[in-house]
């Protein structure tokens, strides 16, 4: 089976003009508060990088590696492989996560973070799937709404490869 990744969903222009808008946004929402933002591994690591630096509140960088996976008999559970570095009791936080799909990863990883009572927990995200949502998971911050698609590039991998993309293209199996 071969791999292509010719069509592009989403060019790097694209992507360019979404990292404004979402910036623009957080920072009239934040209005200066400090944030802790919570990028989600592997697949956030550019989208936080990019994001960050058109902050213009104090923040604090933080990681979480976490996945979710349905037992037979459960919902979901939460495996944190990297857990935060800091504290977040009484601070806003942003988790910022490459694309939701079904939801599960973060309907959990939203529970868990509530228990650490921080001050505002929201969730921003720079690709969406709602045709392929479990849940009533809705992302506070939606950088681009996508069709169900399996997609590579800005971060996003198939079996760890295509992260480097600096644009957003379909995978189709030949
Ligand atoms: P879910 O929302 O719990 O189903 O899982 C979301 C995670 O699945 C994301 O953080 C990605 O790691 C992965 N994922 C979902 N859709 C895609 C895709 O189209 N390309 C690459 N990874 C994806
Ligand atoms: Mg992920």
């Amino acid at each position: 089976m071969k791999i292509n990744t010719d069509e592009v969903l989403v060019s790097h222009a694209e992507i360019e003009q979404m990292l404004e808008r979402l910036s623009s946004e957080l920072n009239s929402d934040y209005k200066g508060e400090p944030l802790v933002v919570v990028g989600i591994l592997t697949g956030a690591f550019i989208f936080t990088a990019d994001l960050v630096r058109r902050l213009e509140m104090p923040v604090i960088v933080d990681f979480m590696q976490v996945s979710s996976y349905v037992g037979e008999f459960s919902t979901g559970e939460l495996k944190i492989k990297k857990d935060l570095s800091y504290d977040i009791k009484d601070r806003n936080v942003l988790i910022v996560e490459d694309i939701i799909d079904t939801g599960r990863t973060l309907a959990l990883l939203k529970e868990k973070l509530l228990e650490r009572q921080p001050k505002s927990l929201k969730i921003c995200t720079a690709f969406d799937k709602p045709s392929r949502r479990v849940n009533d998971l809705v992302p506070d911050y939606n950088g681009i709404t996508i069709p169900d698609e399996f997609i590579v590039g800005y971060g996003l991998d198939l079996d760890g490869e295509y992260r480097d993309f600096d644009d957003v293209r379909i995978v189709r199996k030949e």
